[in-house]
């Protein structure tokens, strides 16, 4: 048991912007710091950390709480590991107090777990740089490889002995169980004759981290060219290895990746030590199997851009597309790199070097939607039947992609690959989008509530039947410029912070007393009003998945338009987010004030044309609005820095 002193040490030095920026990587807003939020899918970041309160909330999930709770949460770590873990973070010495046996013997399986793979990996690690076999064998292996004492030192490499029984024995010497083994992968206890053995044997051994570096599983390359055994053997399942949440070479890759903002995938586990020995360290295993959802998302807490790397052999290369779309289903800008022939990473950068490599790469490399359009292309040549599959093919992949504004770039860009009118892929891919909401059993909560508030508003503000939604098409097409910044600058930020106002507190305060004049824009607002009276702050995410095809081509209108998508998109489509140094606050301040501005304006000239109508009692009145007028233009146009007189 960890003392109530150690306890309290680290609950007031733990500090809620460090500890979480290990896990996802946070960018500077106002005082707090933001990302996307690592306990829900999202592409626009509603996850805000606030050093000063100590805080982490998401407006998305809901998720929040201090320090602590976000690493129990994120890495499933119980309270008493979560102090262990973040005192040794601290250097905060761990206190203990007596423990009774039983508390000993409760202390927590996963726990247990880890230290008996980490005193394994001590054991294979000291067997090959000190054991006469595992020199001889194991070592010798590796320096042929190439592989230097810094790479076998970062790695943690081992060997295991040539015995039936080697690590269970002197396992067994320093009181760990059989039964302990046994759970951990270690040891094999064949059930029908009892017979047991340890499961790596006269192999060189990779140890598998999980990202905070522990040792969680192996795996065994066999040295012999012994065909009836397993090139490689793995740890099964355990408590703490699950297979599809882990990803080779995730510890000592991670920094890089966030530093690089770009995660490379590559198979094995010799790529991944390969390249890091050549200064590319940047990188993933998937281990051979196919990617799954969970290793995405353990990607996404460092970076939103992988780029897969793969040997030039088509047939592995369509088995693999399939993980692809998961990566881009979960919102991930995915580019592939194809080497060339019998080439793999590993054999490839021993071949150039690592600039070289990275050389290649940035000339390769090609966004994943274009690689497959270009790829397909190709197979299906003039054949008419087989073009239109391949259309099909594409748009379909396109409908994974969730934010609708990359959706509609790569329908532009395939529309030319394809020679196909960009109309025609909008529709089809309208249609998917379509029959995948419909799909959708229950309308979700969210989507109800907001075709009710629609309702209302469209029966109190203009006498409409919802389901008769033609009178005001017309006028839902334009909106004014200002309106539709001030209202992008809502959504796209609402929770900046400045000097403890949130920027939807700020914006909304302000144009508290202005009606916009544009229906959707007004509906829009009014949505939001609405679920922020319910704790929800609505981002412009919500929108561009909106049912309503209005409110989600406003959205998709107010970002395209503002960033001015150029040609070369392409290479660098990351241009469709909002530039890195806007600042919301003084944009909002300004936008807002343009948009009062135009108001004032407008009432000017509506109140002209009313004083020359006017009957004699009205006058007084009018006049006294048009001195307030002038009075607001006066204050507004100092507020613009005499921008407008
Ligand atoms: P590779 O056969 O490409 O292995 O399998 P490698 O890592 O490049 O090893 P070298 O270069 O031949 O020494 C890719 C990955 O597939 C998994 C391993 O994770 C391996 O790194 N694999 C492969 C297995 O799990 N079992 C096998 O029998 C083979
Ligand atoms: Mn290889």
């Amino acid at each position: 048991m960890i003392s109530s002193y150690t306890i309290s040490q680290v609950q007031q030095q733990a500090n809620v912007y460090e500890v979480i920026n290990d896990f996802v990587p946070l960018k500077k807003f106002g005082a707090s710091y933001k990302a996307c939020c690592p306990f829900h899918n999202e592409s626009t970041p509603s996850f805000v950390v606030s050093p000063a309160k100590g805080i982490y909330k998401c407006f998305g999930c809901s998720a929040s709480g201090d320090a602590i709770k976000f690493v129990m949460e994120h890495e499933k770590m119980s309270f008493y590991e979560t102090i262990r873990y973040l005192a040794i973070k601290y250097n905060i010495p761990i206190e203990e107090d007596e423990q009774s046996p039983e508390q000993i013997i409760h202390k927590s399986e996963k726990e247990s777990l880890m230290i008996v793979l980490n005193f394994a990996k001590n054991y294979f690690n000291d067997l090959l740089l000190n054991n006469d076999e595992g020199k001889g064998i194991g070592l010798s292996y590796f320096k042929e490889r190439g592989f230097n004492d810094k790479t076998i030192t970062s790695f943690e490499l081992g060997y295991s002995l040539n015995q039936w029984d080697a690590f269970t024995k002197h396992a067994l010497k320093n009181q760990f169980s059989e039964e302990i083994l046994e759970k951990a992968g270690l040891l094999i206890v064949k059930s029908e004759d009892n017979k047991k053995y340890d499961r790596f044997r006269g192999r060189v051994m990779f140890p598998i981290h999980n990202a905070a570096g522990r040792t969680i599983a192996f795996g065994a390359r066999i040295l012999t060219n012994d065909k009836s055994q397993p090139k490689y053997i793995n740890s099964p399942e355990t408590e703490v290895y699950i297979k599809n949440q882990v990803l080779y070479g995730i510890f000592q890759s991670k920094s890089q990746i966030r530093n690089l903002d770009n995660c490379y995938l590559v198979e094995g586990y010799t790529d991944v030590i390969s390249l890091h020995q050549n200064g590319v360290q940047n990188v993933v295993a998937s281990s051979g199997t196919a990617l799954t959802e969970g290793q995405i998302k353990l990607i996404s807490r460092y970076t939103q851009n992988v780029t897969v790397l793969y040997d030039g052999d088509p047939a592995g290369i369509k088995a693999s597309l399939r993980g692809i779309n998961l990566i881009l289903q979960q919102g991930l800008n995915v580019k592939v790199a194809l080497f060339p022939d019998k080439e793999d990473p590993d054999s490839y950068v021993r071949k150039v070097g690592g600039e070289k490599f990275e050389q290649f790469i940035k000339e390769n490399a090609k966004d994943f939607i274009t690689f497959k359009t270009e790829l397909f292309l190709a197979e299906a040549g003039n054949d008419p039947v087989k073009r239109s599959q391949v259309i099909h093919e594409i748009v379909e992949t396109i409908s994974l992609v969730p934010d609708a504004i990359k959706a509609t770039i790569f329908i532009q860009h395939c529309s030319r690959l394809l020679q196909v009118e960009e109309e025609l892929l909008l529709r089809e891919y309208n249609k998917l989008v379509l029959g995948k909401k419909k799909k959708q059993q229950e309308p979700s909560p969210e989507v109800e509530s907001e075709f009710d508030i629609m309702a209302q508003i469209m029966e109190a503000e203009l006498g409409l039947d919802p389901s008769t939604q033609q009178p005001q098409k017309k006028q839902a097409n334009h909106f004014t410029g200002r309106e539709a910044e001030v209202l992008r600058l809502l959504l796209t930020y609402p929770t900046a912070e400045n000097n403890g106002i949130l920027l939807y507190q700020y914006i909304l305060n302000e144009i508290e007393e202005i009606d916009f004049r544009d229906i959707v824009a007004n509906q829009i607002l009014d949505i939001f009003k609405t679920e922020l009276a319910k704790n929800n702050v609505l981002t412009i995410d919500h929108f561009m998945k909106s049912s309503n095809h209005e409110h989600q081509k406003f959205c998709i209108d107010i970002s395209i338009d503002r960033l001015g998508i150029s040609e070369n998109w392409f290479t660098s489509y990351q241009i469709i987010v909002p530039p890195k140094d806007e600042d919301p606050f003084s944009t909002a301040f300004n936008a807002i004030n343009h948009l009062k501005w135009e108001n004032i304006k407008q009432l000017q000239k509506e109140t002209q044309e009313a004083l020359l109508n006017a009957q004699p009692e009205e006058l007084e009145e009018l006049l006294m609005l048009s001195m307030h007028l002038k009075t607001m233009e006066r204050e507004v146009s100092k507020l613009l820095g005499n921008v407008v007189r």
